[in-house]
């Protein structure tokens, strides 16, 4: 009887649970493979989708057609005017609308107006314009400015807002319309 015999696999249960643990990276590995392989065609949407978020905010200012020279003539006193403009956030466009306030204040003929923002530096709140006594002045908690923006009273930490103003061809008037954060004494631009 030949007793040679033909090499035996080894069927210890320490061999069969290697080849299970084979199996099972294996399977993983192909299984991660795939998936990256079936998200790869959206990759490029997705960067698309993201792509606002990842923008960097900027600060600087818009310019703003406001109003006309010929608009503000007649009157030495300050007049207040909307500022519109289109609108974007993160995904969407939108129409122009009113997005805050304006003071012009006339100079004198020839001169370009002075613009203030109408937002108290305070709280926030929108300032008025008393003809009576020549002052901008802050319903909320009693801020005063003068003509030149300067605080005369009031909590506000700093003068009114104050933007450059350009104009364009025979008389448009326009701004360079900037926010700033309130309850700071400096101005500290907020980006857009
Ligand atoms: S918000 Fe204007 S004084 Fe407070």
């Amino acid at each position: 009887m030949d007793m040679s015999t033909s090499p035996q696999t080894d069927p210890s249960p320490a061999n069969s649970s290697g080849e299970d643990r084979r199996g099972l990276v294996k399977g993983l590995l192909a299984a991660a493979i795939g998936g990256f392989v079936a998200l790869f065609p959206f990759f490029p949407g997705l960067l698309v989708l993201t792509s606002p978020l990842r923008k960097n905010r900027k600060t600087g200012g818009q310019m703003i057609r406001i109003t006309t020279l010929g608009a503000l003539a007649g009157s030495d006193s300050p007049r207040r005017f909307q500022v519109i403009a289109g609108r974007r956030d993160a995904w969407n466009k939108f129409s122009p609308e009113p997005i805050a306030g304006v003071y012009l204040a006339p100079q004198g003929e020839g001169n370009p107006p002075r613009a203030f923002s109408v937002t108290c530096p305070h709280l926030g709140c929108a300032v008025d314009y008393n003809g009576d006594t020549g002052e901008y002045q802050c319903p909320c908690h009693t801020s005063a400015f003068a003509a030149d923006g300067q605080t005369l009273y009031g909590p506000s930490p700093r003068g009114l807002d104050e933007l450059a103003v350009e104009i364009r061809g025979e008389d448009e008037v326009w701004i360079d319309y900037k926010r700033f954060e309130v309850g700071k004494s400096k101005q500290i631009e907020i980006p857009s």
